[in-house]
């Protein structure tokens, strides 16, 4: 048997200016830096967990807290600041935190938000693992939820009560894809926000300094729950992608997207951001984002940055591609709904006017009723010669079949019937490019 002898030391010769370092640490601190300036579209891929600083006194005085400098590659690197900053941009905010995926982006909005004996209310087509969030670990650290129905603004109002501070929004919702009236919606947290502010006599009803450290800090947490906190407004924006319209020029306190889906557009990349413009909120997410450790790596953010150069020219063109497939599937046998937020007859059609600059690039055949169950449309998506029987997240050409209807499967108090006024069948959904 071949016993393994210790490698001999390397013997190359070192580098005219490493001279006096052994070969193999003049490896790792090689004295050659590279020209400056090297201009070209992609941005650099830099990744590090541990950044030097020039001295002691500079790594005493290093700031993560803006972006200004570097501490440590979980707080940012200029491959995920140039990611951040391009977008906010993208959504008309100022401030983007980069989670590892969407979900994690959720979650982060809830922790960084809620406290126990606060509720936060979901829209009923929510994106399901956001009710599992719910269900599971907001309810066992004392977080309550509601669920509402997003199609109903009325619905809303009724809902909201005196320890809600978070509402979730979802424009189209998922897998339904019902179009919610987001400014009616809006308007519903904006008075019950007035109405507040007029009770606690503080006038207003702003959001600004609510989110302060200082604020924080001068709030025991025995009051953390009291009626008179604004309530906040957060929007998953995966389908919107940024593009079908500013969450903020709604109102909207928070908008976040699972980057997974559109943004990086290859099905090989998980991501998740959160945008503010109010540097308040953003610094109490940035608190909490720091203390979770939600950092993503340098490849990933690569990844994405590159989807950005196309992401409206896909978008527009899996638009166009959804809404033919769209039409075909009303002609379909077995067919018995088609929602897609173009076509008239879909719940939510065009309610938001002019603000709206395009639709998700998505669309749900509904196979049957309720009662008829997922039976009818694992045909359908089995029968997809193009479209692979997929989970959510960024396949161009995919057909979910969920084994559960996600609404009939929503949190306590909405199981069972359909809600007033809303079909919401068994779907199969497809999307494509
Ligand atoms: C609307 C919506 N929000 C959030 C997510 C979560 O994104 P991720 O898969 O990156 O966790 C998804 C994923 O499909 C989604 O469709």
């Amino acid at each position: 048997m071949r016993t393994l002898e210790p490698e001999p030391e390397p013997t190359a010769a070192l580098p005219p200016s490493g001279a006096g370092l052994q070969a193999a640490t003049a490896l790792i601190h090689h004295p050659y830096q590279p020209p400056a300036g090297f201009e070209a579209l992609p941005p650099g891929v830099f990744k590090a967990s541990t950044v030097f600083f020039p001295n002691v006194a500079a790594l005493r005085a290093r700031q993560w807290k803006d972006k200004s400098g570097y501490t440590y590659g979980l707080h940012g690197t200029p491959t995920t600041f140039t990611l951040e900053e391009r977008l906010a941009s993208l959504e008309g905010g100022a401030h983007c935190l980069l989670c590892p995926s969407g979900l994690s982006a959720l979650a982060l909005v809830n922790l960084a938000f809620l406290q126990t004996g606060d509720e936060v209310l979901l829209p009923d087509n929510a994106y399901g693992p956001s009710k599992e969030l719910a269900l599971a670990e907001l309810r066992a650290y004392g977080i309550s939820h509601r669920v509402y129905d997003p199609m109903q603004p009325a619905d809303l109002a009724a809902q909201i009560g005196p320890a809600t501070r978070l509402v979730w929004l979802e424009v189209p919702g998922s897998v339904t894809l019902e179009y919610p009236d987001l400014p009616a919606l809006m308007q519903v947290l904006q008075a019950a926000n007035a109405a507040r502010a007029g009770q606690s006599g503080q006038g207003g009803g702003g959001f600004a300094g609510q989110g302060s450290d200082q604020a924080a800090a001068a709030t025991p947490p025995s009051l953390a729950a009291a009626p008179l906190r604004p309530i906040l407004s957060a929007l998953d924006h995966t389908w919107g992608a940024g593009i079908a319209f500013c969450g903020f020029d709604f109102g909207v306190d928070v908008v976040l997207q699972a980057l997974t889906k559109y943004p990086s557009g290859g099905a090989d990349v998980l991501m998740g951001s959160v945008v503010t413009r109010d540097p308040a909120l953003h610094r109490q997410l940035l608190h909490t984002h720091m203390r979770l450790g939600l950092g993503v790596g340098a490849n990933d953010a690569e990844l994405v940055l590159r989807g950005l150069h196309t992401l409206h020219l896909r978008y527009r063109a899996q638009d166009a591609s959804t809404r033919t497939l769209a039409h075909w599937l009303q002609g379909q046998r077995g067919v018995a709904q088609v929602l897609h937020p173009a076509l008239p007859g879909s719940p939510g059609h065009a309610p938001t006017g002019s603000a709206t600059r395009a639709v998700p690039p998505a669309c749900s055949a509904c196979s049957g009723s309720r009662t008829s169950g997922p039976s009818r449309s694992t045909p359908f998506a089995t029968g997809c010669a193009c479209f692979a029987s997929a989970t959510a997240g960024a396949a161009p050409s995919a057909c979910a079949c969920p084994t559960t209807c996600p609404p009939c499967a929503a949190a306590p108090g909405r199981r069972g019937p359909a809600l007033p006024g809303r079909s919401h069948p068994h779907t199969a959904r497809a999307w494509c490019a």
